[in-house]
């Protein structure tokens, strides 16, 4: 997720949508997607909840153009009406509830001005890939990753 190739695309896209204004990052972070796009001239804020990911970050050429505010996606406010507001890398499911991620949407509209984008990348997994009664099935698995699809379904439902 952190090579060129990943990462250029989204920025292209990011850039694209921001239209001219400024974007507010939630999650944002060590900058994966931040830096490039701010390096592009778009005027990014971040949002993050862990103070050492903001460290991260910080060591990072370019970091010192983002200002970073550190709290709860869900209920941060910071100032300002952007133009984008994007949350990416599947963030969204680190809100376990519908309740947090209900409140996540209301802080992405409060901070959108009018005609403003809210974006969210999230993969979403082949659950019908599932056999009934099986709960995981694997789709990568190599020395340095091991990732499988997985259902919360009871065995008989
Ligand atoms: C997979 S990383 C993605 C970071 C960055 N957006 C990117 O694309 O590289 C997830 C980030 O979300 C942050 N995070 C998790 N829950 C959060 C919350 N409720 N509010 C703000 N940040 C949160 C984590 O601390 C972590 O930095």
């Amino acid at each position: 997720m952190g090579t060129p190739e990943a990462v250029e695309p989204a920025v292209d896209l990011l850039e694209q949508l921001a239209d001219g204004g400024t974007a507010l990052e939630f999650a944002v972070g060590s900058g994966r997607v931040a830096v490039p796009l701010a390096a592009r001239g778009v005027p990014v804020h971040g949002i993050e909840l862990s103070e050492p990911m903001v460290e991260q970050l910080r060591a990072k050429a370019g970091a010192e153009r983002i200002p970073v505010t550190v709290g709860d996606m869900a209920t941060t406010h910071v100032p300002g009406r952007f133009s984008l507001v994007y949350l990416v890398y599947n963030t969204i499911s680190n809100l376990l509830t519908q309740q947090e991620q209900v409140a996540c949407f209301r802080n992405a509209a409060r901070h959108l001005m009018p005609g403003g984008r809210f974006v969210v990348e999230l993969g979403v997994p082949p659950l019908r890939r599932l056999p009934p009664g099986q709960l995981t099935c694997p789709f990568d698995v190599s020395e340095e990753h091991l990732a499988s699809t997985s259902s919360t379904r009871s065995p008989s439902g």
